[in-house]
């Protein structure tokens, strides 16, 4: 029988976002800021040998899925090589990709080939000058090339666009919009805290609720879908559109009683929620020389210890809050 590992709320893991770079060629002001970001050492990042030895040690405790994010996944080297290797892990039976689409449309064929399950295109305006406001990058058009490409791949396809007071909620429309023609899901969040500055904004104008109400205006015929255990989105149809919506309250942090998933950063942190400043350092340990039944343990106790929900591990923060972290090495 496949192993099971259950959290200390009875809460399933079975779901790892490993960040493997948390360089990116866009800087996107949400996540980094224009200048002065300390990239960690190359020598600090766990090496592809370590992260195919902690998938597969993971997924003997029960991990079936894992979602590659960063920074920008497509920025490190031989990126392809690792991911066809971890496809073929036993027990990973979901390989999902978070990427920025700046250079990925080329290689979309290959990731469809290798077995990916999906992809996540992080974009957040459909106007390529607002695009350039948010990411500080010119390469709009390059990101819907690997639209174009992923559709034209069949490849399931998701939209992630951080919804920001003044600064592209005209775009929450045209990006419903889209999902007319394409079977695509756009998902609209919240924005969190993260931006690689500590600055912290007393309210959150665009929470959840007053997106959905926003689309609603506009489309009074919004049709609420079923959401999929274990999901982060509040999942909506307008009829006769054959993509969905979903909208992500990342801030809020409404789905903490159903979270599954772990996080492991690319120094090798290991986050049990988004919103603590880590647990323990697995790299760390790796070099240490622990043998796999004493990683094994490790990573049962920090299971067997998570905070109930973001709020609690927020307040727990060692380091404080607001936090100083960028997305980048957090992998969102
Ligand atoms: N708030 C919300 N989402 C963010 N992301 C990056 N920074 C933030 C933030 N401050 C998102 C990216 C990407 C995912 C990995 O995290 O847009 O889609
Ligand atoms: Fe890069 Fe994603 Fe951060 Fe933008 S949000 S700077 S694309 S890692």
């Amino acid at each position: 029988m496949k192993r099971k590992v259950y959290d200390n709320h009875g809460r399933l893991i079975n779901y790892v976002r490993l960040a493997v770079t948390d360089r990116c060629n866009l800087r996107c002001f949400y996540c980094m800021p224009e200048e002065g970001i300390e990239y960690v050492a190359k020598e600090d990042l766990l090496t592809y040998e370590e992260m195919d030895r902690l998938i597969t040690l993971l997924a003997g405790m029960g991990i079936e899925k894992v979602r590659i994010t960063g920074g920008e996944p497509f920025v490190r080297k031989d990126m392809l090589e690792f991911l066809f290797n971890l496809c073929k892990i036993p027990g990973i039976n979901k390989v999902n990709i978070t990427t920025n689409g700046t250079l990925t449309a080329p290689i979309v064929g290959d990731l469809k080939k290798m077995g990916i399950h999906s992809v996540n295109l992080s974009l957040d305006t459909l106007d390529p000058d607002r695009f350039f406001e948010i990411t500080r990058r010119n390469v709009f058009p390059k990101v819907m090339e690997t639209f174009d490409a992923l559709i034209n791949h069949g490849m399931p396809t998701k939209i992630n666009a951080v919804i920001m007071d003044g600064k592209n909620t005209q775009d929450i429309l045209p990006m419903v919009q889209l999902t007319k023609d394409y079977p695509v899901s756009v998902r609209f969040i919240e924005e969190m805290p993260f931006n690689g500055t500590g600055d912290y904004y007393p309210k959150l104008e665009w929470n959840y609720q007053r997106i959905i109400e926003h689309i609603r205006e506009s489309y009074p015929d919004l049709e609420k879908l079923p959401d999929p255990p274990n999901s982060t989105s509040y999942n909506y149809q307008i009829p006769g559109h054959q993509g969905s919506i979903g909208v992500i309250a990342a801030f809020s942090r409404t789905f903490c009683g159903t979270c599954n998933r772990i996080r492991i950063t690319p120094q090798g942190m290991l986050k049990t929620c988004l919103y603590d400043d880590g647990v323990f350092n697995v790299r760390d340990i790796i070099r240490a020389g622990a043998t796999d039944e004493q990683l094994h343990a490790t990573f049962a106790e920090a299971i067997g210890n998570r905070a109930k929900n973001g709020f609690e591990a927020e307040k727990n923060r060692q380091f404080g809050f607001p936090a100083s972290e960028s997305m980048s090495t957090i992998g969102g």
